[in-house]
């Protein structure tokens, strides 16, 4: 059965077979970030302009990444969120409003996330549930009520790396931004971009004493319910729970 399934998806993927695609039936393109609603609480972040560097040799930093599944309680401050994000997802260029060059590689530069966060201890911001706006590199708010981080948590098989984390980043695609470009075989190129971007994560947070658990036992259902996404064009892909070593 499995088998099937893998082998239907194969013939539909290749790429020979993938040339019906929006893009070359010259369709317009999707937006390079999903829409902001006009009364959303957006946060600003401190600029990557003025991020510190943190020097590391590059055989440690390959060497000692490694999953850390328990934190300290000490939070984290705005600018090491911002340099997370930033490493992660952080857009360098903009050609035009469909396409973004970022700090990770994306197939066709796609660049098909929204980053969501469950923020426990960063100074200065509330708990709760936020999304990162890659293009104006600031937060948006969305659920900052008491009951939000119990729904996530459901969601998550390995829940006490989740409770006491301090950020949880949660990558969900916008389909349509990669099979614009790609058709069927946009599902692999998106589970190969959301390894790019956790590793980005692994390695920036050992910079700066924070430790990574790559999270992708989830329930997708109450995942994506939580973050208020349909689950159908846009769904998690990927998680990653951080806090301080
Ligand atoms: C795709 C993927 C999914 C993972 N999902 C989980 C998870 O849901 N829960 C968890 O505790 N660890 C998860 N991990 C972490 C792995 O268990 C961990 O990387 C592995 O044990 C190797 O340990 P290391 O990262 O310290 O080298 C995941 C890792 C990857 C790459």
């Amino acid at each position: 059965m499995d088998n099937d399934i893998i082998k239907a998806y194969r013939q539909k993927a290749l790429i020979a077979n993938n040339q019906d695609t929006r893009r070359s039936r010259q369709e317009p393109m999707p937006l390079a970030e999903k829409p902001v609603p006009e009364d959303a609480a957006i946060i600003r972040l401190p600029e990557p302009d003025l991020l510190d560097d943190h020097e590391v040799s590059f055989l440690e930093l390959i060497e000692c990444r490694a999953t850390i599944r328990e934190y300290k309680d000490t939070p984290l401050t705005m600018k090491e969120l911002s340099y997370l994000l930033w490493c992660t997802q952080g857009v360098k260029m903009m050609p035009s409003p469909y396409v973004t060059r970022r700090n990770v590689p994306s197939a066709g530069a796609r660049h098909a996330f929204e980053t969501y966060l469950y923020i426990d201890r960063v100074e200065g911001l509330r708990p709760g549930l936020y999304r990162f706006l890659a293009l104006g590199h600031v937060l948006m708010e969305i659920d900052v009520s008491d009951g939000i981080k119990e729904k996530l948590g459901e969601a998550f098989y390995h829940r006490p790396a989740f409770e006491n984390s301090a950020i949880t980043f949660i990558w969900a695609a916008d389909y349509q931004r990669m099979e614009y470009q790609f058709g069927v075989r946009s599902l692999q190129y998106l589970f190969i971009d959301a390894g790019h971007v956790c590793q980005n994560l692994y390695l920036s947070a050992y910079t700066i004493g924070t430790g990574v658990c790559a999270a992708g036992a989830f329930d997708d259902e109450l995942l994506n319910s939580a973050l208020k996404i349909d689950g159908d064009n846009d769904f998690a892909v990927y998680a990653a729970h951080a806090g301080k070593m």
